[in-house]
């Protein structure tokens, strides 16, 4: 008999109760891949619109197309992880079993689960002063805003505006900007002007005073993580050469989009990991966690993302001896 492991596991499309814990098969290892024993995994807005088929506007056919007609046809979700090596593919040399690591699973996923099996290539250790709820709170708003960041021509004395600067992508985007050498506005909420302050902010903008629509600053790049700017703000946003990245875009928006309103896919890229890690050991970067829950209150961890009213990272505890 296969040996089996706990897992979350959607197998149709819906409400956070969708996702229930079962004992599936532990997955194969293949060549250039490793095993690994999750010890903490985030739940992403990636996870959420897979489970739910809430894909922007214009892209309900094609995400379907992509994660499965009916339901998801990967049913564990989880495209981050940090976790443990617990066995090596053919042709794996530079990791060993016991290595602390963490990693991007992209479309396969798989990693809200008690193991998960990723290409070693997509690894990266975990350095010893980094906790594995530090690491799994790190890569997925770390990579996807260093690869849109870059994709906005981020470079030093730029101005910078995060619309959603609370966000898991947002907290990291508001840091990375700093660190970059460049002015960073954070947008949030009023409950949330303070930890933008002290991630880096130069200036907050509480959406609910101030509304962005009506909003006259001029920036060299505007992220948007929230999804309620188009490519009508640009000419009152960004300067005559600054860039609006849209990462939340619709089908209209991608055919509008061009050199000055930038969208996009980061899925299964991870975009600075190693450094982002390696920033979070010398505490320049900051990994800010929402809540932890256990695996088996995975769907209140769903729950908690739909709120789109979550700081940073929600997280799920597989171990259940995470330290944080
Ligand atoms: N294209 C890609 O490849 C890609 C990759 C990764 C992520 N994404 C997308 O990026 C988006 C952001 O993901 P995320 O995980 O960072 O989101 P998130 O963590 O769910 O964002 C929540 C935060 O947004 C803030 N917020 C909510 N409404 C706001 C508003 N009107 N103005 C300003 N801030 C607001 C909230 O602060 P308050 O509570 O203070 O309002 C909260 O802290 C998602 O749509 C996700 O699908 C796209």
């Amino acid at each position: 008999m296969n040996p089996t492991m706990r897992a979350a596991v959607a197998h149709t499309y819906g409400s956070p109760e969708v996702v229930q814990v079962e004992r599936v098969p532990i997955p194969k290892l293949a060549p250039g891949r490793i095993m690994i024993r999750v010890v903490a995994t985030p739940v992403t807005r990636g996870d959420t619109i897979q489970r739910a088929a809430t894909f922007p506007s214009g892209m309900a056919v094609l995400g379907r197309l992509m994660t499965g007609l009916r339901g998801p046809r990967r049913p564990v979700l989880g495209a981050v992880f940090a976790g443990v090596v617990s066995a090596l593919g053919a042709g794996v040399t530079d990791l060993s079993v016991g290595d602390r690591v963490a990693g991007v699973n992209g479309p396969e996923g798989g990693a809200h689960a008690e193991y998960v099996v990723a290409k070693a290539a997509s690894c990266v250790r975990i350095p010893d002063e980094v906790s594995a709820g530090e690491a799994a709170a790190t890569l997925f708003g770390g990579t996807t805003a260093t690869y849109f960041l870059e994709r906005g021509g981020l470079r030093p004395g730029a101005r910078v505006l995060i619309n959603g600067g609370s966000g898991e992508v947002g907290v990291m985007a508001l840091q990375i900007t700093r660190l970059r050498g460049a002015t960073v506005t954070g947008v949030a909420s009023g409950k949330n002007t303070p930890l933008m302050r002290e991630l880096g902010a130069d200036e907050v903008i509480d959406y609910t005073e101030n509304p962005l629509e009506t909003h006259r600053q001029r920036y060299d790049l505007v992220l948007d993580t929230v999804g309620n700017l188009g490519p009508s703000d640009a000419d009152r946003l960004l300067k005559e050469d600054g860039r609006l990245v849209l990462l939340r875009a619709g089908l209209n928006q991608m055919i509008a989009s061009g050199r000055r309103v930038v969208t996009g896919s980061s899925l299964g890229r991870a975009d600075g990991a190693a450094e982002l890690l390696e920033s979070v050991r010398t505490k320049t970067l900051k990994p800010v966690i929402d809540r932890v829950f256990p695996l088996a209150d995975v769907a209140a961890a769903h729950r908690r993302v739909d709120s789109l009213r979550k700081t940073g990272s929600v997280l799920i505890d597989i171990s259940e001896d995470i330290v944080t």
